[in-house]
């Protein structure tokens, strides 16, 4: 296990008087935190997810995305991968991660320890171009906890990936109340 440290993020509420009434721009404050992990299966991970965007059916956009995820709650420690699915209904198309969780959650499995997602067409880009999506970040959040992490693949050398928490992968994602 290697411990790495992941970055604070704060920034102050700001309280906007206008006309209309007050608006609020809630602050954000993630302390600085240390995290473990397993640098060998982070790389095996995201070895699976690239292998994973080969599996891709991307016939509308040609962008083939690829995920792998292991659970904390399985303890065959096993990998689960998943590529987009496009459909002629575009909005019926799946994202790879949504896949690969789908697949682990199949098996009972409710906690991720890491997820790894792969954009091959990407991986020089901006992260922004190789993260998971609003609606895949609200699906990790469903099965993540203070201990989750998500790493997005780079091209850049040396660079195994991008590593997140769900914090600041999706600040402020929805939770219902009732849980
Ligand atoms: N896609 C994913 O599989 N995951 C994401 O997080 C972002 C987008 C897919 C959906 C679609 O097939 C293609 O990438 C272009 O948006």
């Amino acid at each position: 296990m290697t411990t790495i440290t992941l970055p604070a993020i704060e920034s102050g509420e700001v309280d906007l008087v206008t006309g209309g009434g007050k608006l609020r721009a809630p602050g954000y404050l993630l302390k600085e935190k240390s995290v473990q992990i397993d640098v060998e299966m982070a790389e095996q991970l995201v070895s699976a997810a690239r292998s994973a965007a080969d599996g891709a059916y991307a016939p509308f956009s040609r962008f083939h995305v690829g995920a792998a995820v292991i659970m904390k709650d399985d303890p065959g420690k096993r990998i689960f991968s998943g590529s987009n699915v496009e459909n002629s209904s575009f909005g019926a198309t799946i994202c790879a991660e949504r896949a690969a969780i789908a697949s682990a959650s199949a098996q009972g499995l409710r906690k991720i320890s890491l997820l790894a997602v792969s954009t091959p067409e990407t991986l020089d880009m901006p992260l922004s171009q190789r993260s998971p999506c609003g609606l895949c970040r609200q699906v990790i959040r469903e099965f993540a906890d203070e201990d989750t992490l998500i790493i997005c693949d780079s091209g850049e050398e040396e660079l195994l990936g991008d590593v997140l928490d769900i914090e600041r992968l999706l600040p402020f994602g929805f939770r219902f109340a009732a849980q």
